[in-house]
């Protein structure tokens, strides 16, 4: 995973230029790549969900019609992929190449390096959308309205960022359909009126769907800004991209898996990698962060925390704690599909109903991504096992099939429900370790030990 979610796909013959791209290590890292010399070549990589292409870069000297054809053949599929043709040659082109009669995105003109598609691919995806835009909506304020639910999105009330006016129009919930606007986008936000709605026991605001994404954008950008600031303390870091993923986890949550929210997920997971690694680096006791931080998101939290035992139990590479984390962030997709309020954490006291909702959950989650498509296989396989555990006394829930992805997840999981989200004490994080952990295979015991700074012997 790069600067986006998915891959880039070039179709291309001329191998000095393949080369070229080859060679630029950190931009094919930013803009993973595939490489096809054939079209037939390239419409198997087009053809495997979990390849995701995003984008095309189709050199004229790949076919008779110099791409026309396979640029049909593609649009007749995928009819929303962008598409840019290349030219090596533009002197040998007919004139209505060279035009872009034929609705390519664009047609590139002697490319020499790979940066000549990223900064196409940074064009696409940038939007054009803003986050500070947002109008007064037409409801009245401070009067009880009704409105459809699913439109609207749960922000938490404590970490609502004050900034010297509302970019948002905002609601309280009061009942299934029943809101009241408390502010209008460009109204004074005054730390006051928080403040007194936290008083009186509200959790969350509400935004609408529409004005939700330019919010997580205004989260993405504000974490982004501050990770590169080395005079703010790495506990707002985490709070600031703990904030940002939970937002997208809550997005995702009730509205669905779009390829737009993907980005903001792998933008999210490389703030969190980067995050992680820098604390491990400056050997920054990552309990004592984990102690001070309330993760009140649990898919948020579980994915920053899958990346922190990944990272412990060796996984290096960027790539793979980032598969870990999308995993992490989607594993209770299908707990929230069949009821989007459920609480994990409150396990023990769960109902018939409840049972039975959480006895479904991986497997539908399960069912979801698939049908969504464009994962790799180990994310599909940890959402549908991540209760599964290699080791314990329960038959049930005990499998030999059950990988490290898996298994990180699962660990990350029960971290959450069990220690963090009930406030960790000694005797808790204790408890947890002789009887919980011992459900997981050495390596994870090993590396959960660590982070929590038990030492083995004890
Ligand atoms: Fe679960
Ligand atoms: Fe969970």
């Amino acid at each position: 995973m790069g600067v986006f979610y998915g891959k880039v796909l070039v179709i291309d013959n001329n191998l000095k230029f393949i080369d070229a791209i080859k060679s630029e290590d950190k931009l094919v890292h930013e803009f993973p790549c595939l490489f096809a010399k054939t079209y037939l070549e390239a419409a198997q990589f087009l053809k495997q969900p979990k390849h995701n292409i995003r984008i095309i870069f189709l050199s004229t000297n790949i076919g008779v019609s110099h791409g026309v054809e396979e640029l049909k053949s593609i649009k007749a599929d995928k009819p929303l992929l962008p598409v840019f043709l290349v030219t090596h040659h533009p002197e040998r082109e007919p004139k209505e190449i060279l035009a872009n009669e034929f609705g390519f995105n664009k047609v590139l003109r002697k490319p020499k390096t790979y940066s000549v598609f990223t900064q196409e691919i940074e064009d696409l995806l940038k939007s054009n959308a803003s986050w500070s835009d947002s109008q007064a909506s037409k409801e009245a304020k401070d009067v009880e309205i009704d409105l459809i639910a699913e439109e609207y999105v749960p922000t938490l009330l404590a970490d609502f960022i004050l900034t010297p006016k509302s970019f948002f129009n905002i609601y309280i919930k009061l009942g299934q359909s029943k809101f009241i606007k408390i502010l209008n986008a460009g109204d004074p936000l005054q730390s006051d009126l928080i403040r007194s709605y936290n008083e009186r026991g509200v959790t969350h605001l509400y935004i609408s769907i529409a004005e939700h994404e330019k919010y997580i954008r205004f989260c993405s950008e504000m974490s982004g800004k501050s990770l590169v600031l080395d005079d703010i303390p790495t506990s707002k870091k985490m709070h600031n991209v703990l904030n940002f993923g939970a937002n997208i986890a809550q997005s995702l949550i009730h509205t669905g898996i779009s390829e737009e929210k993907l980005d903001f997920a792998n933008t999210f997971l490389s703030q969190s990698v980067g995050l992680i690694k820098a604390m491990k680096m400056k050997n920054e006791s990552l309990k004592k962060f984990i102690d001070s931080i309330e993760m009140r998101e649990h898919c948020a939290a579980v994915s920053f925390l899958s990346g922190i035992i990944a990272n412990e139990v060796g996984m290096e590479s960027i790539k793979s704690i980032k598969i870990v984390g999308i995993a992490a962030l989607l594993h209770d997709i299908g707990l929230y599909d069949l009821d989007p309020d459920f609480k994990e954490e409150e396990l023990e006291h769960f109902s018939e109903e409840q049972k039975k909702i959480f006895d479904q959950h991986q497997k539908h989650g399960g069912e979801l991504l698939r049908k969504c498509g464009g994962f790799e296989e180990v994310i599909y396989q940890a959402v549908e096992g991540h209760h599964m555990r290699r080791r314990g006394s329960d038959p049930s829930r005990r499998s030999s099939n059950v990988n490290m992805v898996t298994e990180i997840i699962g660990a990350a999981d029960e971290l959450h429900n069990i220690v963090i989200s009930r406030h960790l004490s000694d005797n808790k994080i204790n408890q947890f370790a002789k009887s919980n952990l011992k459900n997981y295979s050495l390596p994870i015991e090993k590396a959960i030990l660590k982070i929590l700074q038990i030492n083995i012997a004890a």
